[in-house]
């Protein structure tokens, strides 16, 4: 009997020093397997009294139990270590920021746009856009710029073909039919003063084109324009709004405005705003300073300009404005050259773009 009970002690401290499942098995083969060692035992109980077979028979169950129990015991705490290790090299710190590399940048053009809608959107103006082709009437006439007007020159005009299917006359300069790809944003005015009836309250953000190509400028670049039209709509309003947009834009509370007078067709009186701004030697720092920065046109918009979409001047009244967006995000996040807003260099997006989560909001901040 103290043979059985060693016999039983060993293989229980076997068992329980087994490394993994595959040692475990095997110390469980070598014991109870057909030919493990209590099975052998088992086979010599035939050759012994009755009494003694009984006596050896129950202490050989009961050992046999203890191993299975043991072996059983040793599996269910292998199992579960071997969860507890993947659980721990599985683990997920949902806790740890994104990692934001693969995204993607979103380009700096697109995020300025973003922080126009969300200033002016809290100021209740809607977004509006138009045709990127319009007619000459549209970008033109209906402005108060008619064709003889030196005003069309500095556009730079991109014209298209003359489209005869469509009635257009080659040489006809003076068609109102006669399409150009947009020189700014303004006909969206005509067009949405066109569509509806006062008051207006509107940007449109958008595209624009221009036969003209440097380090300042870009055939293709982007304007957005205002309009807000009502029945006491007054130069105050305008200036207010503007005032509010460039600080909250700008991020500079105390930012100074200077309505300097001006001219264009289709705004009567005309201003152009400058910004306080200072140098410090190379370095161009936009707050109260000596020096001024031009950063939009504006003006009471015309007359004529009301009455050309069909809304009577002596009952309604109103301002517009319109700036460069390449200008101001270059002002704003310190750009020092237009050309590469249109080169898809991604070294330049990396530096220069917001990732997707910074969608700019009134409430969260710019
Ligand atoms: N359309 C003008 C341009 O492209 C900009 C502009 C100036 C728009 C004054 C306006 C405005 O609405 O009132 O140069």
């Amino acid at each position: 009997m103290d043979d059985l009970a060693q016999l039983e002690s060993r293989l229980v401290e076997r068992i329980g020093a087994a490394a993994d499942l595959a040692a475990l098995e095997a110390v469980r083969v070598e014991a109870l397997g057909k030919k493990g060692l209590v099975t052998q035992l088992m086979k010599t109980l035939g050759a012994l009294a009755p009494d003694e077979r009984r006596a050896a028979g129950q202490a050989l169950n009961q050992i046999k139990d203890a191993l299975a129990g043991a072996i059983e015991a040793r599996k269910d705490a292998l199992l579960e270590a071997e969860l507890e290790a993947r659980l721990a090299e599985e683990r997920i710190d949902v806790s740890l920021p994104a990692r934001p590399a693969p995204l993607g940048r979103l380009h700096p053009i697109g995020h300025t746009i973003e922080e126009l809608v969300a200033i002016f959107g809290e100021m209740g103006f809607s977004v509006v856009d138009g045709p990127h082709i319009e007619d000459d009437f549209h970008n033109f006439t209906a402005l108060n710029i008619p064709p003889d007007h030196p005003a069309r020159q500095e556009h730079d005009t991109f014209y298209l073909p003359a489209d005869e299917t469509a009635g257009e006359v080659a040489a006809a300069g003076r068609n109102r039919e006669r399409r150009v790809l947009r020189t700014h944003t303004s006909p969206v005015q005509i067009r949405s003063m066109q569509a509806g009836q006062p008051p207006f309250r509107i940007i449109v953000p958008g595209r624009t084109f221009r036969a003209d190509h440097d380090a300042t400028h870009s055939p293709m670049f982007h304007q957005v324009e205002g309009l807000v039209v009502d029945r006491t709509t007054h130069m105050g309003h305008l200036k207010g709004t503007l005032t509010a947009f460039c600080r909250a834009f700008f991020g500079v509370e105390d930012l100074p405005l200077r309505f300097r007078p001006s001219y264009f067709p289709f705004t009567e009186p005309s201003a152009e705003v400058d910004i306080g701004c200072s140098r410090q030697g190379d370095q161009l720092v936009i707050g109260a300073g000596s020096d001024w920065l031009e950063i939009l046109g504006c003006g009471m918009v015309h007359p004529k300009v009301l009455a050309n979409c069909g809304i009577d001047p002596n009952e309604f009244q109103g301002y517009a404005f319109g700036m460069g967006i390449e200008r101001i995000a270059m002002l704003k996040y310190g750009m020092p050259d237009l050309r590469p807003f249109f080169d898809s260099d991604i070294r330049w997006l990396r530096h220069y773009g917001f990732l997707p989560f910074e969608m700019p909001s009134m409430v969260r901040g710019l």
